[in-house]
């Protein structure tokens, strides 16, 4: 059985726009590791996750959902637990992206190797919080997020994902 027949992703209307997002990362994930899909191919699918997806999440669910996750629990590090995964992934990726270490007048730019290890690095990380966001943060959204919220946030994902996804499409094409 694949990882991404072990999790339903399914959820109220504040997360499901979300959930079926992981549900694409986790199969794309999944044939990375399993050489069905190439690197660069992988790569241009976390591009799109960082861009639409973890944005989607930082600007519009977790403030919505913070206040809420206070109030009852008093503590926020389910929230700063997938936060800092976000900009993990991010940090490996523009890693990978610049070459950003200068030795004198050289710039050392990664083989493909090194590469392709990186890409293994981000879809662990990837795998892993795909799996707590839909059985840890998500699950307490769904339990203490208030129903009138939960409308609202579902609205602002579908018109921020519009946005997002638009601007993706329209900066790649360049
Ligand atoms: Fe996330
Ligand atoms: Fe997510």
């Amino acid at each position: 059985m694949s990882y991404r027949d072990s999790m339903n992703f399914k959820g109220s209307k504040a997360t499901q726009l979300l959930r079926d997002q992981h549900y694409t990362t986790v199969g794309v994930t999944e044939d990375f590791l399993d050489n069905k899909i190439d690197i660069t191919k992988f790569l241009k699918h976390i591009n799109y996750t960082i861009k639409v997806h973890f944005s989607l999440e930082d600007v519009i669910l977790i403030p919505a959902f913070s206040p809420f996750l206070k109030k009852y629990m008093e503590f926020e590090e389910p929230i700063r637990i997938i936060s800092g995964e976000h900009a993990s992934v991010k940090s490996i990726f523009n890693g990978i992206n610049k070459p950003r270490i200068y030795e004198g007048e050289q710039d050392i730019t990664l083989t493909q190797e090194e590469i392709i290890g990186k890409g293994g690095q981000i879809a662990k990380i990837m795998l892993q919080h795909v799996y707590k966001e839909e059985n840890g943060l998500f699950n307490l959204v769904e339990q203490y997020l208030p129903e009138p919220e939960k409308n609202r946030v579902g609205n602002e994902l579908s018109m921020r994902y519009t946005t997002l996804d638009n601007e993706y499409n329209t900066q790649s094409k360049k």
